[in-house]
């Protein structure tokens, strides 16, 4: 078994989302011990925003831009790494109702027609095929289905859909939020956080 593991907070040790993705990559090392894991930190070291450069380098110019090219190789083994995977854990924050620019740099590198997916004639095709995906998700507010800034929720929202537009559909998400209402809602969400990751499927 091959898991993908990747943080997206710039919070460091202080991350909930950080903690949370790391407890349950150790769950699935518990449940596998052969486990092969590996991990990317999207916030120590990202991807660069795609430029037109990238596109035309993608797209055979031939370019002598060091940095382009370094950051295109990044995305390969970006790609490479996710099809490998059985197991993807993403920790991310909610940002500004959405997620971490440098989780959207990673995705804007592995969403690729004719190899994560396909447009065919009745419509997009997901290719990632029999992959997992464990969501550890932090925010200071509220946003879960029935509260007041539901419809403002465009982190989980966005990345499911994302990820199923890829294929995969098996998708689970272990949520602390309300983590900026004061200590009591933070805790209880620590543990409540905890308990599912005691209890999930690996
Ligand atoms: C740049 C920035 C933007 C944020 N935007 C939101 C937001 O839109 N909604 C929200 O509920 N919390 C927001 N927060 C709070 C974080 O979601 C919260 O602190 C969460 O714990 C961050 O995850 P982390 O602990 O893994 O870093 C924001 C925090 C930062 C640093």
């Amino acid at each position: 078994m091959k898991l993908l593991h990747l943080d997206s907070s710039i919070l460091g040790a202080d991350s909930v989302s950080r903690n949370l993705s790391a407890e349950i990559v150790s769950h699935f090392k518990s449940k596998h011990p052969e486990i092969t894991v590996i991990a990317r930190d999207l916030a120590s070291d990202p991807a660069l925003h795609l430029s037109g450069t990238h596109l035309a380098i993608m797209h055979g110019v031939e370019i002598n831009d060091d940095i382009i090219n370094a950051d295109i190789a990044k995305g390969n083994a970006y790609l490479e790494e996710l099809f490998d995977a059985d197991v993807l854990v993403i920790g991310t924050p909610m940002y500004n109702l959405s997620i971490p620019t440098s989780l959207k740099a990673w995705i804007d590198r592995i969403a690729i027609a004719g190899k994560t997916f396909q447009y065919t004639a009745t419509g997009p095709e997901g290719l990632l095929k029999n992959k997992k995906a464990i969501i550890a998700s932090a925010r200071g507010g509220v946003y879960s289905a029935g509260s007041p800034a539901a419809a403002i929720e465009h982190q989980e929202c966005y990345l499911v859909g994302l990820l199923g537009f890829l294929g995969v559909t098996d998708v689970t998400i272990v949520r602390a939020e309300g983590l900026a209402f004061g200590p009591d809602v933070k805790a209880a969400a620590l543990k409540q956080a905890s308990v599912q990751i005691a209890s999930l499927e690996a």
